[in-house]
Formats: C-alpha cells, structure tokens, sequence
C-alpha cells in the first residue's frame, strides 16, 4: 500500500472511535505459528492504526487490549500478553509522546506486576498534556467490573440514592471525562461485545468486519469511517425530514 495514497476527507467524523482488536489467534494459526506471533503482529498494526487515526482526525481511540476474561487463557499466553504490553511502552512511547498521543489506561492495573504497573503509570505521566488525540487502553478491563468499581466507589463516597443520575455514574467509570464512543469496530467477524464498554456504547455505532485484526490496516480503517459517515444516528428521536404538507414539526 502507498504511503502517499490520499483518502477523500468524509462528511463527519467520529469524535471516539473505540476497537475491539479480535482475531490475533486466528491469524497466526492460518500461518501455523503461535498464536503469541498473531499477538505480535496485533501490536505492530496497532501503530499504524493510531497514525491512521491521528491523520483522519479522530480525538479518542479506545482499544480493548486484554479482558477480564483474558486471564482465563493458557498461562503462557498471559504472560506473553503482559510481555508484549512491556515491550510497547519500551519501544513506541517516544514515538507516540512525540506524535502528541495523550495515554489513558482504564480497566484494574492493580492486578498487574508491580514494576509493569509503574511503567504504565510513567507512561500515563509522561504523555499527560498531549493533546492530538487520547489513546485509552483497555487492559484488564471488564465493563462489568467497571460498573461494580463504580457503585463500590459511590458507597464509599457516601453519594445518597437520590444524588444518582446517569451522568454520575459516568462520573464514577473508568473512563470519566471521556465522550461515550461513536463508532465501535470489532474485527475478525464475532458480533458480541465481550464486556466492553457496555455502559458508554448506549448509542454507539457498530461496524463489525471479517478482517482480522493484524490485517485491519488504514484502509479498512477509512471504510469504517465512510459507513459510520453515511449512518443516521436518532438516539430515540425521529428523523427531522423534509415536511410533508399539512406536517407539523411537532407532531408524530
Ligand atoms: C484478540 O485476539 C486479542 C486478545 C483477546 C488479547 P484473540 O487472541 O482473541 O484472537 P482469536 O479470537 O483467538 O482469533
Ligand atoms: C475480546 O476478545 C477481548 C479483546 C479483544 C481484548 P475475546 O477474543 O477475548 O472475546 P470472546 O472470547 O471471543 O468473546
Ligand atoms: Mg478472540
């Protein structure tokens, strides 16, 4: 693919673009390598996806990098799993700091090693003021558990059940102070949500392609973007269309 291959600016864009980067196994056993290799090849993808995104100009990229449920996976994979994450931050975070990419981690990184957690904490330190775009990374995060965080934190708190709003309670989650996703894509063709996001993607718009994730490169990138362009989204309110005679706008 060119580098110098130019795309038609779309008619909007998504302001959080938030991914569910599935289908690392798969890949590497339609190659006959481990499924770690697939992981790796994940990541490096990964790169060129926050380029991308950076380019089309979209503000908040969200990515589900490991699960709650991820523990439950054979050992070494785990343990590959936090390898890897270690790996990313030694080798791209320059990059990424120098790009104006601003890290934000949600999900539980107590449960990390302690020397690993420490890195993603600097990590979240060092790019603190970084303004092009704020990559969230997902890693041990369950969207259950987020909410169970939240109403343990709330009683802590002391809020009273009539302080209690939606708006509160997005307070309270992981990912306060970030806008609820517009556009979630899923790669590798499974249509669940896997316990991601479940509170923010009240009103988000799906994509789910077949393409598996170390193979979802900027151009699928783009073909997201153009579908989510071409969406009406109503949020429970009806199409403000053109009138028909006798059509009030308030009625129906
Ligand atoms: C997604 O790829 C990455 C993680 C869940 C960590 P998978 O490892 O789930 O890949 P498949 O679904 O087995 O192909
Ligand atoms: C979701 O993928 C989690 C991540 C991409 C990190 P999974 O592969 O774990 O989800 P299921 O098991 O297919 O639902
Ligand atoms: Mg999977």
């Amino acid at each position: 693919m060119s580098e110098t291959k130019t795309y038609p600016p779309l008619e909007k864009i998504p302001t959080h673009v938030a991914i569910i980067m599935d289908g690392n196994g798969r890949w590497a056993r339609a190659r006959g390598l481990p499924r770690l290799a697939g992981h790796r090849a994940g990541t490096e993808n990964l790169r060129r996806i926050i380029t991308a995104s950076v380019e089309f100009g979209i503000k908040y990229l969200t990515i589900y990098a490991f699960s709650t449920e991820n523990w439950g996976r054979p050992q070494e994979e785990v343990s590959g799993l936090m390898m890897i994450l270690e790996d990313v931050i030694d080798r791209e975070l320059g990059e990424l700091h120098k790009e104006g990419v601003q890290l934000r981690h949600i999900g539980r990184l107590e449960q990390l090693r302690p020397d690993l957690r420490q890195k993603v904490l600097d990590a979240i330190e060092l790019t603190r003021n970084n303004q092009r775009l704020v990559l969230c990374v997902a890693f041990n995060y369950g969207g259950r558990d987020e909410i169970v965080c939240a109403i343990r934190d709330m009683i802590e708190d002391g809020i009273q059940p009539e302080q209690v709003t939606a708006e509160l309670v997005s307070q309270y989650l992981f990912t306060h102070g970030v806008p609820d996703p517009d556009l979630i894509i899923r790669t590798s063709g499974e249509m669940r949500i896997s316990n991601f996001l479940i509170w923010q993607s009240a009103y988000a718009e799906w994509y789910v392609t077949p393409t598996l994730w170390p193979d979802f490169g900027k151009d699928e990138l783009y073909k997201a973007l153009v579908d989510y362009s071409q969406r009406e989204r109503r949020f429970g309110l009806v199409t403000p269309s053109p009138c028909a005679p006798g059509d009030r706008a308030d009625a129906g």
